[in-house]
């Protein structure tokens, strides 16, 4: 099958490639550019391992093609760090609320909850359970994750009163 050209970039760098029609955005993360931190794990779109932040909205990466990501603006787990290299809030929350086990969906999780913090900065315990329900988890429960996002909603509220 012939070969498209596509550009995009991805946490906040441009990046390029060669790429058929029909390969799948999580593959060309994963396989072309070696960022292996968005995961597949499942077939049917239902497990969010491979979410991405796409242009403002968190996508399934397995559920769109590379093509349609030309030009799009993307953010995986490895971009959300600090600009010094040291964990985001979400990720050191993550870490002390203890809301990963094996740590497959915990890329996803946390490239969710980041859009879903945006989306709703003050989420009850509610809104966090339902706005993560595209993402599943085998290890932890979710109780653990809910605790690391609604602390992270806390911490970035609070950075943000403090730079008023
Ligand atoms: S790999 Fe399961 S939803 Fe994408
Ligand atoms: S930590 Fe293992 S699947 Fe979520």
């Amino acid at each position: 099958m012939s070969k498209m050209h596509v550009k995009l970039t991805v946490n906040g760098q441009e990046v390029e490639g060669l790429a058929e029609p029909r390969t799948l955005l999580i593959h060309f993360l994963r396989e072309n550019l070696n960022i292996t931190g968005p995961h597949i794990g499942c077939e049917t779109s239902h497990c969010g391992a491979c979410t991405v932040d796409m242009n403002g909205k968190s996508v399934k990466s397995c559920t769109l093609f590379v093509a349609q990501a030309n030009g799009a603006d993307v953010t995986t787990v490895e971009g959300l760090v600090n600009e010094d290299g040291s964990l985001g809030v979400l990720q050191e929350m993550f870490r002390e609320h203890h809301g990963l086990q094996c740590g497959f969906c915990t890329p996803g999780m946390i490239t969710r909850a980041h859009r879903l913090l945006q989306e709703n900065p003050a989420p009850t315990e509610e809104e966090v359970r339902f706005g993560m329900a595209g993402n599943l988890c085998r290890c932890t429960g979710y109780q653990n994750i809910v605790k690391a996002i609604l602390a992270s909603a806390d911490v970035l509220n609070a950075q943000k009163e403090a730079a008023e």
